[in-house]
């Protein structure tokens, strides 16, 4: 069986992530591909648990390398519970986040650095990498208004409170930014960039385009 294909999805709050990873599904499922679909935190039942934790504003501030753990130990569990069986299954995993996220909000936002994120990565998720990383980055005050927008939106109608990250300030986001674009630069292969104010369709056909080739690619080499 060969093994399936590991699509992620990045960006910073607000960039239009979630509306374009359920395009991105209904474009597969058209296509007669049914993608195993998860996200982070969050994916598992202990993971959603992690989540609660982590997006709870409510929670005393929680150190920065608490965070970063807290992080890993979600998706060491998402890996074994989710992700490893789907690939080893031959199926499409379309995951919402992964250590990317945690390499530009700890790494970056948070100034833990890059390098203790990759040492963590290689250690407790066997360093197993995206074959495709789709990064969405509108411009910063663009995800920033939205992101406001949709949080005060969620609160209302919910109650629910995941506001933690979204309380941070604009400098914590530009350092996020930055930080996904010098991944971006550094892994190329992998990590399509996707810039600019563009409407959901300009975006969904980028991403569609890009899934796309990397599916001939796959079928090619099978
Ligand atoms: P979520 O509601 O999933 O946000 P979004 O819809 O924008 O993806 O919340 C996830 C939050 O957690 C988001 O602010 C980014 C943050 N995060 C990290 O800081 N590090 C990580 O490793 C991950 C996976 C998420």
């Amino acid at each position: 069986m060969p093994r399936g294909l590991f699509v992620t999805l990045e960006g910073l709050d607000g960039s239009g992530k979630t509306t374009q990873i359920r395009r991105l599904a209904a474009w597969m499922q058209k296509r007669g591909i049914d993608p195993v679909m998860t996200r982070q935190p969050g994916g598992t039942a202990t993971g959603d648990r992690i989540r609660a934790l982590l997006l709870d504003s409510g929670t005393a501030p929680l150190a920065p390398m608490t965070e970063m753990a807290l992080m890993f130990a979600d998706r060491a569990q998402a890996i074994a519970e989710v992700i490893e069986p789907a690939l080893a299954a031959g199926r499409i995993v379309l995951c919402d986040r992964f250590t990317d996220s945690t390499e530009a909000y700890q790494g970056g936002g948070r100034q833990l650095g890059s390098e203790s994120v990759l040492e963590l990565h290689r250690l407790i998720c066997g360093d197993l990498k995206p074959d495709l990383t789709l990064l969405l980055l509108p411009s910063l005050e663009a995800s920033l208004a939205r992101a406001r927008r949709r949080n005060e939106r969620t609160a209302a109608q919910t109650g629910q409170d995941e506001n933690r990250f979204e309380q941070e300030q604009g400098e914590f986001f530009k350092r996020v930014w930055q930080k996904y674009r010098e991944i971006a630069r550094r892994e190329p292969d992998r990590v399509i960039l996707i810039e600019g104010n563009l409407s959901i369709d300009e975006v969904h056909e980028q991403i569609a385009e890009a899934v796309a080739e990397r599916l001939v690619a796959v079928r090619r080499t099978a």
